[in-house]
């Protein structure tokens, strides 16, 4: 085995306050703050070995070459680490999803988490939870949130050193199920890379961004009283609001289908009726429904009788980022 190598594992996350918009774009300081769920289950599996022969960082997503853009962001982090390490070696890296590609599971959170941590364990570095979340977050936003276990708070903060994510509650504090209707495989139009600089092209936007504190406060006690009304209305209202940035941007975005909004409508006349479940959507179509978990085997099977739901993948609230092996 080499000396400089590390693999870490971390699960996606669904967020339940969204974030979109950045103050810093290049270092993802976003506009506002952001609440969300690991993703037991749906996970990366990220190894990193730096090595003293290779000319260049290597990226191997999935088992083929990663895209020139996967790569650079990979570098960038890759970089920061070799600074703090005061390494010079290129590294390999190989990340592999266990989610199926294309089903609008993000997987630049988990990969950028799992590689904030084996690539900082590979060059020797022992980084405490809120350096490991700023890492991840430099190379993707949402990253951050991936770090840290179970429900998860970004605080947005200000700068590179205090914009990070801590978590609010471990996996075990409630049983939440997220069933996730997949309407499209195929990819989305625009990265959210891009989408982000476009949110202050919205008016909605500075409103949006002027309520988040009372957003996130309704919605962390929500979690902390496991009070499932209160969470499903002010998730609701979230993910509505930033798509109405979305859908008000120039160019204007929008990611729904028409399926999408027939989930939404279902999901609404489920509640109404009397099942506890809510929706929340991110830049794609297809639409995340959490319940609790005894309610789960049935709004899975709703979903999979619902027309041009192709399947329905279901993950409970995950663990926090960790190492698989480390060879000193
Ligand atoms: C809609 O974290 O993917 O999923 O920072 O540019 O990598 P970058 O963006 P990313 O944005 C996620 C946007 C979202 C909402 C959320 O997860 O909070």
């Amino acid at each position: 085995m080499h000396p400089w190598a590390a693999t870490a594992i971390s699960c996606a996350n669904i967020a339940l306050i969204k974030y979109w918009g950045n103050r810093d774009p290049e270092l993802h300081i976003p506009s506002s703050g952001s609440i969300s769920i690991n993703l037991d289950g749906l996970y990366s599996r990220t190894g990193v070995t730096f090595d003293p022969a290779a000319l260049a960082d290597q990226l191997i997503l999935n088992g083929e070459n990663a895209p020139a853009t996967a790569l650079e962001r990979a570098s960038a982090l890759l970089e920061r680490v070799r600074e703090m390490a005061g390494l010079r070696f290129h590294a390999r890296v190989e990340s592999e999803n266990n989610f199926p590609t294309g089903t609008g599971i993000a997987s630049s959170a988990s990969g950028f988490a799992a590689l904030a941590l084996a690539a900082s364990r590979a060059a020797g570095l022992e980084l405490d939870e809120a350096s490991l979340s700023r890492l991840a977050r430099s190379a993707s936003g949402s990253a951050c949130r991936s770090v840290p276990g179970g429900f998860v708070e970004w605080q947005a903060g200000e700068s590179d050193q205090n914009s990070y994510a801590f978590s609010i509650a471990p996996a075990g504090h409630w049983d939440l199920v997220d069933c996730v209707a997949v309407i499209s495989q195929t990819h989305k139009s625009i990265p959210s890379q891009a989408g982000h600089r476009l949110a202050d092209t919205s008016p909605l936007q500075a409103a949006r961004v002027a309520d988040t504190p009372r957003r996130l406060a309704i919605c962390r006690r929500a979690i902390l009283e496991r009070d499932f009304e209160a969470l499903a209305q002010i998730v609701e209202l979230d993910s509505n609001l930033m798509h109405a940035v979305m859908m008000t941007s120039s160019p204007a975005l929008f990611y729904w289908l028409p399926a999408t909004l027939q989930v939404i409508l279902s999901v609404m006349a489920w509640r109404k009726g009397g099942v506890p479940v809510c929706y929340t959507i991110d830049a794609g179509p297809n639409v995340h429904v959490l319940c609790q978990a005894g309610y789960a085997p049935e709004i899975t099977e709703r979903l999979n009788q619902t027309e041009r739901v192709m399947r329905v993948l279901t993950a409970h609230p995950g663990g926090p980022t960790h190492l698989l092996a480390e060879v000193d």
